[in-house]
């Protein structure tokens, strides 16, 4: 475009400038006068119809253009003649920025709209919900134990996952050479702080605290050094119970995991206790429930037994209540201990508890 026809006089030049103009500058004509004809453009066309005026400006008015060469003539121009020519091309050049002005803004314009339009939100439109997650099954359990427990008046504890030999053994009336201290039975860390291997670590921070007369629960995590399988996990959680005051007896015990278990289970559940053995409880006892399935004529969840086996418990023994300070002559108490994961397992009929924890969303979602 920046090539002049020489041949051409000085006005010429100018009129071929402005003709050549108009003749590009007729596909915008569209975005000009009153009734300006955006039809359905959209967005993207409107910014390229937008592109292709600039580049028009440039190509026509620009410092390269024909029209700024004719510029250049003025001077050139017979002096008589210089004003009138002046005029001529400040007039083409007037010409042309109004027709350009007034498409580009037309066009300015629509891309505003256009662009308040697409981006603006139809409130009438139905919102979109959030998936929802749900409790984890042995939550759910847990939540279910505490209440029957609040109920009962007993205060939750929390406990700490990490121990000194104190409070996971010691305390407990574990003596040094027990096989749980072991490192085949006890997670240890590299500062020989173990992690718990049962919630009874609890009584002994409850007592310290609280003192006595006390009631408490303590729900929470343990680690063992067992390999995983259908019925074990090296992680799981238990619930630790414990009831010290003046005159507790066992009749106290039975009568608390009986309605328990009453409570969760329905009024039927029967509640049978064994004799066993753990070194912080005298005489100690393992209890077992009457099947929630078969009612005790047996099943495969009981195996056929018509019980199922729950957790430990027994009387405090007197070296733990010495141990934490309180005289065995005038406090007594007991304590019991249960694990939730087979508990659940149980429950919803798993074949395997590992489940509980392989955090697959297909298993997980049936329990929400
Ligand atoms: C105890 O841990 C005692 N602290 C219970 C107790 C408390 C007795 C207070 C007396 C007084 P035991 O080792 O039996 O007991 O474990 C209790 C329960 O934890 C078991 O009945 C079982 O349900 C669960 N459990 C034990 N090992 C695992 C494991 N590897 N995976 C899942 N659950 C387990």
């Amino acid at each position: 475009m920046t090539d002049v026809d020489q041949d051409l006089t000085p006005e010429q030049q100018v009129e071929a400038a402005r003709k050549a103009f108009e003749q590009e500058f007729e596909r915008f004509a569209r975005f000009t006068g009153s009734s300006a004809n955006l039809g359905a453009l959209n967005l993207e066309e409107a910014l390229a119809e937008q592109r292709g005026l600039a580049e028009l400006r440039t190509r026509h008015l620009g410092k390269k253009s024909p029209l700024a060469s004719s510029k250049k003539l003025i001077g050139r121009v017979e002096p008589e003649k210089r004003a009138a020519f002046g005029q001529l091309v400040q007039a083409a050049e007037q010409g042309l920025v109004n027709s350009l002005e007034q498409a580009e803004l037309v066009l300015k314009n629509h891309v505003e709209s256009a662009r308040t339009a697409r981006e603006s939100i139809d409130v009438t439109l139905p919102g979109r919900l959030p998936r929802l997650g749900h409790r984890h099954p042995i939550t759910l359990l847990r939540e279910r134990i505490e209440d029957i427990f609040v109920a009962l008046g007993y205060a939750i504890e929390d406990g700490r996952e990490i121990e000194t030999d104190f409070y996971n053994f010691a305390a407990l009336n574990i003596p040094a050479n027990h096989p749980a201290r072991g490192e085949q039975d006890t997670f240890y860390t590299t500062d020989g702080f173990a992690l718990r291997s049962q919630t009874s670590t609890v009584q002994i921070h409850a007592m310290q605290r609280r003192g006595v007369p006390v009631r408490m629960i303590a729900p929470g995590r343990v680690f063992r050094r067992d390999t995983p399988d259908p019925t074990h996990n090296p992680m799981f959680y238990q619930v630790e119970g414990l009831c010290v005051d003046r005159g507790i007896t066992m009749a106290h015990l039975k009568g608390t995991v009986g309605e328990f278990l009453r409570r969760m289970f329905g009024p039927d559940t029967v509640t049978r206790f064994r004799p066993s053995y753990f070194p912080f409880t005298e005489p100690s006892a393992e209890f077992d429930f009457s099947c929630f399935k078969c009612k005790g004529s047996g099943c495969r969840i009981c195996k056929n037994s018509g019980w199922i086996e729950l957790g430990g418990s027994g009387m405090v023994h007197p070296n733990v209540l010495r141990t934490v300070g309180v005289d065995p002559q005038e406090f007594s108490g007991f304590a019991f201990g249960l694990g939730i994961d087979r508990m659940a397992g149980l429950m919803y009929e798993l074949d395997d508890i590992r489940l509980l924890f392989e955090n697959d969303t297909r298993f997980l979602e049936q329990f929400s």
